[in-house]
This record gives C-alpha cells, sequence and structure tokens, in this order.
C-alpha cells in the first residue's frame, strides 16, 4: 500500500500542496479517506502562526472533516471501512487522509452528501455549547447572537429557535435576510446602528438573556447595556479586540455571568460528550430537513488559499467546504 498522502501544509504564511506520510490510527482512533474538510476562522490564525495546535494534535490545519472510514485503530467499536463519518479533531482535516478519535465521530445522515456534512461539527458543537452547556438557554428566552451570518452564528440561530429561544442577530445588512430565513427575528445593521440603542428600544429596555460574542472589546460596554437581568454573555472570540475600558458595575447590578471557552482546548472526554449531547439533539433533527448546515462555498482543496482569502473578507454566510 502506498503511505504517503497529499496535504496542505504551511510556508510563510501561505497555503501549498505538499507530500507527507499517511497518519496510522491509533488506539480508540479511525483512519479516515477525506472526501470534504470544513474551513474555520481559527484556520486564518493557525496559518499566521498565532494559534498553534493543542499537544499531540496534528500540525496541519483543519479541525473537522467527512469522509469514509479506510481504516480501524485497536479498540474501536462500532465503525468499519467504508463507513461514512465526520467529526471533530484537533488539527489534520486539510489532507487526503486524516485521524478522528472514535469518541468524536458521528455517522452522517442518509441522504447527506460529505460536504454538509463536514460543514457541521466544529460550528454546531460551539454553539451547542455556548448555548445548552454554558448559557442554559431556556424556551422564550432571548438571545443576542453576535456575527449572525457566520459559521457558528448561522448553527446559533437555528439551534436556539429549535431549543424554543428567540433568536436575534447583528450582521452587515446583506446578510440579515439569510439570518432571518435561518429563523432569526431581529436582524441589527452593526455598521449603521448602535445595537444596545435598537436592543433597549425593541425589549423596552428589559435586554436579552444571552449574548454570544465574537467581538469582545468593541462590543464590552454595548454588551452589558443589552444584557437583561441574570443575563448570560459566552466570550468565544476577540474580532475586536482584547483591551477597552470597562464599566463593571452591570455585573452586580443586573447579576451578569460572563463565560469564555475555546473548543479546541478542552479535553477528549468533554469534547466526547459534547459530540454525544448534540448529536442526540442534531440528528434526528437533520434527517427531518428541520435544521441545516449552511454551505456558503466550496472549494477544490488545492485552491485553499483562495478559500482562505473568502472567508478572511467576511464574504461568507455560512460556512466554506474544501472538497477532496
Ligand atoms: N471559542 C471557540 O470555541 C470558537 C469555536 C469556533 C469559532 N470561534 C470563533 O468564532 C468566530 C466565528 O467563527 P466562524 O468560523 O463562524 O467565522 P466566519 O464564518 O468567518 O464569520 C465571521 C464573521 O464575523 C463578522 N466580523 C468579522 N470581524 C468583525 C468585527 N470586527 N466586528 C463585527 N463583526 C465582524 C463578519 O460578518 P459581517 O459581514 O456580518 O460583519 C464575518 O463574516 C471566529 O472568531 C472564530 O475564531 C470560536
Amino acid at each position: 500500500m502506498d503511505n504517503s498522502m497529499q496535504a496542505i501544509v504551511v510556508k510563510q504564511a501561505q497555503l501549498e500542496v505538499g507530500e507527507l506520510p499517511r497518519p496510522q490510527p491509533a488506539e480508540g482512533e479511525l483512519l479516515v479517506e477525506v472526501k470534504a474538510a470544513g474551513v474555520n476562522r481559527a484556520d486564518l490564525l493557525q496559518k499566521q502562526g498565532k494559534y498553534p495546535p493543542p499537544e499531540g494534535a496534528s500540525s496541519l490545519l483543519g479541525l473537522e472533516v467527512a469522509g469514509t472510514v479506510a481504516a480501524v485503530g485497536n479498540g474501536v467499536r462500532g465503525w468499519k471501512a467504508g463507513d461514512r463519518v465526520f467529526g471533530l479533531m484537533g488539527g489534520g482535516g486539510y489532507a487526503q487522509y486524516a485521524v478522528l478519535n472514535s469518541q468524536l465521530a458521528m455517522r452522517i445522515p442518509a441522504g447527506m452528501d460529505f460536504a454538509s456534512a463536514a460543514a457541521i461539527p466544529e460550528v454546531f458543537l460551539t454553539a451547542w455549547q455556548a448555548l445548552v452547556w454554558l448559557a442554559r438557554l431556556q424556551p422564550g428566552e432571548k438571545v443576542l447572537i453576535h456575527a449572525g451570518a457566520s459559521g457558528v452564528g448561522t448553527a446559533a440561530i437555528q439551534l436556539a429557535r429549535a431549543l424554543g429561544a428567540e433568536a436575534w442577530v447583528t450582521a452587515s445588512a446583506a446578510k440579515h435576510e439569510a439570518c432571518r430565513a435561518l429563523g432569526a427575528s431581529e436582524a441589527i445593521d452593526y455598521k449603521t446602528h448602535d445595537f444596545a440603542e435598537v436592543v433597549a428600544d425593541k425589549t423596552r429596555g428589559k435586554g436579552v438573556n444571552v449574548i454570544v460574542d465574537f467581538i469582545g472589546a468593541d462590543y464590552w460596554q454595548q454588551n452589558m447595556q443589552s444584557l437583561a437581568v441574570d443575563g448570560r454573555l459566552i466570550m468565544l472570540a476577540f474580532l475586536g479586540g482584547v483591551k477597552t475600558e470597562a464599566n463593571l458595575a452591570p455585573i452586580l447590578r443586573k447579576r451578569i455571568s460572563v463565560y469564555g471557552s475555546t473548543l479546541r482546548s478542552r479535553s477528549l472526554s468533554y469534547q466526547a460528550g459534547l459530540t454525544k449531547d448534540l448529536s442526540d439533539f442534531l440528528l434526528p433533527r437533520l434527517e427531518r430537513d428541520e435544521l441545516k448546515p449552511v454551505l456558503h462555498k466550496t472549494f477544490n482543496w488545492q485552491q485553499a488559499e483562495a478559500a482562505h482569502q473568502e472567508m478572511e473578507q467576511n464574504k461568507n454566510i455560512g460556512k466554506i467546504v474544501l472538497i477532496f
């Protein structure tokens, strides 16, 4: 058997095709012949050397794949060569072959293509973690999702609605229609409006119960203004910077809880529990077409650099996926 493979490698912060040895599945792992790999914002940072992979993970880019099982490691139960599989990984997805821990592996629903499956793990797991595990979102509550048309945002809108909550978003105006079509009941153009004023106006000063934030410093003050009593702020990224002058008073006055998390740094057992919890909720709903991954565009995997530029320029609504 030929034990080499082609993969995307980083050379001076640029993506190129390279030749590498195929990874081997260790105990509990699946070797996947990759058919599609999701592109994530984190990949742009890793390419620039700003987001090193966790210890033990592949140094290649790629946090999620869909494909077929090529081989199974010792101790794996329930999976065999040829099975259609998708899931989250610490790295290594931008390659013809990748290893996936069997505890993070999900079966691709019948009728779903590989590109759609590859668009699911990172953003749906992140949104589920934020809304359910951290914020404990309740039916009838209002959640404001920043970057509503992002990969994570499009998953969060749908999950919030499926949980019986109301989803509000901020996004650039051209992306509002797509957010509404996914179930967002309010869409705020953050470029022309102060979202805190809109929230105050539309909630008669009460505020929203949960905010899912990727912006950080630039939004801190408005987030504090926009949260209701007992509100929860979930911080997942700092696209708008990390340093700000903060008025902390609302944290006590409104009993606000602030959570931060990165999915990639979580332990295998945490990621496995999250995968199981999400799949129980999501997979039946995907099969019934009640929820869906939002696919912006696919690129041939050898065009990974062009795929990154599409994301860098904020052109996407939902996910960008590489096809192998
Ligand atoms: N902590 C975690 O576990 C975790 C996991 C996954 C992702 N993330 C983070 O979550 C964010 C979304 O990820 P993704 O892959 O879904 O992203 P994405 O699809 O690339 O979407 C990001 C969107 O954010 C908006 N945006 C960019 N810069 C902005 C700014 N300064 N202010 C306001 N809006 C801005 C843009 O939409 P508009 O056109 O609407 O401006 C852009 O298209 C990323 O920062 C990513 O690193 C965190």
